[in-house]
């Protein structure tokens, strides 16, 4: 049977050489739904990138004294750097610059101008340069960009406009009609009342003020307009008017967008009403998620709570940096990013919960049956709960990420370690030994690797070097996904392989003072 096909993908990121730990936020999350969904059958695509045109960067680039393609070159090693070290592992890296992006863009403003959708007109209007977002004088806050509070300048030029008003109807209903689409809810609610239902107006689609973008074939002192380059990425990526469909007809329409609360307006009027007007069908789902936030307020180097996500990489390890990410802010919500919280996260859970489960278990193992797993009839009372809570965790992790509450799904993967803890502490392994009652013993060791190995396939999407280790220390063959609802498929009769602690307790920067 033909796989089923999931297409994901993150926003493409503006060039920088100053990521901060928001920046990775959807791209680990992207990278653990792809996983997951590869874990269970799915044929993937995971697509991220950079988005390099735009007056902000040709700015930057005359102030470094280079070509703009010149500074993006020099960065964009930057991303992907970051991405290797954090364990994403994407199907295609997207430049903006890439020349097939490039004619896919192109080929598609001109259709859209041959059919009448896009139109040549006069621009006057304000625009913010850091947003690269075009507004009207009542949208702004206090004579303000409403997104970023700073100052627009009024620009006044010969431009051509998308008909976004055309297609304002048929968005709305559609919208209505797909409650799915937009997610969560709330940021549905936010588009149609505040965007949608007071009116759209036809959209600004190329500039001639500055000339790093996309030239318009047609009429070539025309740039394309940034944000109708860069959503188009999403499936010039896949050879969309290119030579080569295939990729296309096999991926699109996307099953998930996840972006910013704050592009969720580009995402969910702009690029839809696009592909209405190409006649491609819609993404299944955007998915509009909350920012990081450090002191309740926003990331920046400025501010001078920046520090490079690959400086705590280096720190705590890549998977001590997706968990947080993972499980510490419900998907959808803002929450809080600091060296603290991450610290405390990691002693309790991936130190306490899991690193010293697994060590104390191997420990125990070379001790009583020197490295030796081997299975016995001789149960205890507590092996029938344990193992309900082990094999009914599949499908409690499919449930949760079904739903994209990622957050839940891993720990619910914990609580198998949870209770393997508390199963040490009911079957005191090492009063067992002590009466000699070792074929009991064999049993809980068992019982313990089992679920050790269960849990950390589990594991697999999210933290995936940890999952593999532990895999490698208890020397197991059984590492398919497919076998983790039942128990007993860990091999009898296997000799453990070397080990030492996963993950050691740190002491905080204060406690150690
Ligand atoms: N280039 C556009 C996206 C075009 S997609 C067709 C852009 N780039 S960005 O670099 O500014 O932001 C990329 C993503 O990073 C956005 O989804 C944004 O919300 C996210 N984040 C930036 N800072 C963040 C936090 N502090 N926390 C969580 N996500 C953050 O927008």
């Amino acid at each position: 049977m033909e796989k089923k096909k999931y297409y994901i993908t993150t926003p493409i990121y503006y060039p920088s050489a100053n990521f901060h730990i928001g920046h990775c936020y959807t791209t680990v999350i992207a990278d653990a739904i792809t996983r997951f969904k590869k874990m269970n059958g799915y044929d993937t695509f995971f697509l991220t990138g950079s988005d390099e045109h735009g007056q902000k960067i040709e700015k930057k680039a005359n102030e470094a004294g280079v070509t703009p393609k010149e500074y993006v070159d020099e960065i964009i090693e930057n991303a992907k750097d970051l991405w290797k070290s954090l364990d994403v592992e994407y199907d295609r890296f997207i430049r903006t610059t890439d020349e097939d992006h490039i004619k896919t863009v192109q080929k598609i403003f001109k259709k859209l101008y041959e059919q009448g959708d896009i139109y040549k007109g006069e621009y006057k209007g304000l625009y913010c340069t850091p947003c690269e977002s075009f507004w009207t004088e009542t949208q702004l806050i206090d004579g303000k960009c409403p997104d970023c509070g700073r100052e627009v300048t009024e620009v006044s030029e010969e431009a051509y406009f998308f008909k976004l008003s055309k297609y304002q109807e048929r968005l709305e209903k559609y919208i209505e009609e797909h409650p799915e689409f937009i997610q969560p809810v709330s940021r549905k609610n936010e588009m149609i009342n505040n965007f949608i239902k007071p009116g759209l107006e036809d959209l600004c689609v190329s500039r001639t003020s500055f000339t790093w973008g996309i030239p318009v074939t047609f009429d070539e002192k025309h740039i394309v307009y940034v944000w109708i380059d860069a959503l188009s990425n999403y499936i010039s990526a896949l050879g969309y008017l290119s030579d080569d469909e295939s990729k296309f007809k096999k991926y699109w329409p996307a099953d998930l967008h996840i972006v910013g609360k704050e592009i969720v307006r580009f995402h969910t009027i702009i690029w839809p009403i696009m592909l209405m007007a190409l006649e491609l069908p819609l993404p299944h789902q955007v998915f509009g998620h909350g920012w990081l936030v450090i002191n309740g307020g926003k990331i920046s180097k400025s501010l001078g709570n920046y520090r490079d996500p690959r400086e705590y990489i280096a720190e705590y390890g890549v998977d001590a940096i997706r968990y947080y990410l993972l499980r510490e802010v419900p998907f959808g919500s803002d929450g809080q990013f600091s060296e603290e919280l991450l610290l405390s996260r990691y002693n309790a859970d991936l130190a306490n919960t899991l690193g010293n489960l697994v060590n104390r278990t191997l420990s125990m193992l070379t001790k009583y049956f020197d490295g030796t797993i081997e299975k016995s009839n001789i149960t205890t009372e507590f092996d029938e709960d344990l193992i309900k809570i082990v094999t009914g965790t599949k499908e409690k992790v499919q449930d949760y990420m079904e739903k994209l509450e990622i957050s839940e799904a891993l720990d619910s993967i914990f609580e198998i370690f949870r209770r393997c803890n508390k199963y040490i502490d009911e079957t005191t392994p090492w009063i067992l030994a002590k009466e000699g009652n070792f074929d009991k013993l064999k049993n809980v060791l068992y019982n313990l690797l089992e679920s050790i190995r269960i849990g950390a396939i589990l594991l697999s999407p999210y933290l995936p070097s940890t999952s593999k280790e532990i895999l490698r220390q208890i020397n197991t063959k059984e590492i398919n996904y497919e076998g983790t609802d039942k128990f007993g498929l860990l091999e009898n009769n296997i000799h453990i392989n070397d080990y030492k602690p996963i993950f050691m307790r740190i002491d905080s920067k204060n406690e150690s003072k």
